[in-house]
């Protein structure tokens, strides 16, 4: 008779029990990617949360270990450490004014977590994504590919998700790429956007296009403004857990991904999002594609901004 043998279950550790941390630990577990442990700096919410997920296991079919706590000995291990801790962006504020708070609290995670999970990638949520993407490579001194943040799967949703509303076609037949800085400065690109591999510039007019962009640069702040309460959760738990399933599955995905540069489209020593293949040892090469000189500016300038912000964070000598 076969008999069950255990098997190494992957781990994942998301830091930050919000909105995002909790939706995205529930996404995990009902993929059935890993276990999970959701900790916090609040005491009883990761708890609490974690007990009321695994409540859901029996309806939700899994059986997936979801850990609460406030203590980061209980991380030890994971394969991927999730930083969404921080204060979101309130109505009016924009994402750069969540630097100073927010860098502290992510390079100390940072340095929690590696701590106890050496052999960890990580991907960064936490706001100014690109900044605080470079603080946490800085902090943990990992190699580039295995830090990365989590922009552009989300920019990238919405971009799609406007084109389908606008065509009122399926959004999985639309695909879309959108490169550069988490911020007004993002560059969507419609040039490779299309409908089941149709180029939506044969589908739709430049005006529309700029419109569906415009309001894809503002997608954050829509949803910030419409619940004047914090931001968007669903989406970037969803595409979160689309980089954490391409690790762990080792899908080799081809997805907008913000990661530290060398030279690559002439950029250098800046996070910032761009084509990347992402598998089980975290990035396993950035893609260069052949930009106009329009979006190649357009990626100049978001980059610049970045670079800017972090000369600001170095000021603030967050990274001792
Ligand atoms: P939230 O306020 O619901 O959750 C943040 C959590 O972090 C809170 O539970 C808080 O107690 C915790 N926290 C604060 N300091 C901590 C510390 N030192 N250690 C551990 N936990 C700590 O916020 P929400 O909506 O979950 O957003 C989290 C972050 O993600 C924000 O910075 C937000 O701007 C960002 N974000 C980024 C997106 C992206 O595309 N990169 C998309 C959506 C949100
Ligand atoms: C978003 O784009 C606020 O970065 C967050 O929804």
């Amino acid at each position: 008779m076969a008999s069950f043998i255990p098997c190494h279950l992957p781990r994942v550790t998301i830091v930050g029990a919000g909105r995002v941390g909790s939706t995205l630990a529930q996404r995990i577990a009902e993929k059935n990617l890993a276990d999970v442990v959701l900790l916090d700096i609040v005491e009883g919410i990761p708890q609490g949360l974690a007990l009321d997920l695994l409540e859901a296991r029996g309806i939700e079919l899994h059986n997936r270990q979801i850990i609460g706590t406030n203590d980061y000995a209980d991380t030890a291990n994971s394969e991927i450490v999730v930083i969404t801790a921080g204060i979101p962006r309130k109505p009016g504020m924009s994402r750069d004014d969540l630097l100073r708070t927010n860098a502290k609290i992510v390079v100390e995670a940072a340095k929690n977590a590696i701590a106890y999970s050496p052999n960890a990638i990580f991907i960064i949520v936490t706001n100014p994504l690109d900044v605080m993407t470079y603080l946490a490579w800085q902090a943990t001194g990992l190699p580039r590919d295995r830090i990365m943040g989590m922009a552009g799967v989300l920019d990238s949703a919405r971009f799609e998700t406007f084109i389908a509303l606008e065509l009122g076609v399926l959004p999985a037949d639309v695909k879309a790429m959108v490169l550069g800085s988490h911020g007004d400065l993002m560059v969507p690109l419609s040039r490779y956007a299309t409908v089941n591999g149709v180029p939506i510039t044969e589908l739709l007019d430049e005006s529309t296009i700029n419109r569906l962009i415009e309001r894809t640069r503002n997608g954050g702040a829509e949803i910030v403004e419409l619940m004047q309460t914090g931001g968007a959760f669903f989406a970037p738990a969803s595409a979160t857990s689309v980089m954490v399933e391409s690790i762990l599955l080792n899908q080799s995905r081809l997805l907008p991904i913000a990661t530290y540069l060398q030279g690559e489209y002439g950029l250098e020593d800046v996070v910032i999002g761009v084509p990347c293949r992402l598998g089980y040892s975290g990035i396993e090469s950035i893609v260069e594609l052949n930009l106009s000189d329009n979006e190649r500016e357009a990626l100049h300038t978001s980059a610049k901004s970045v670079r800017k912000n972090i000369e600001r964070s170095q000021e603030m000598l967050v990274v001792k």
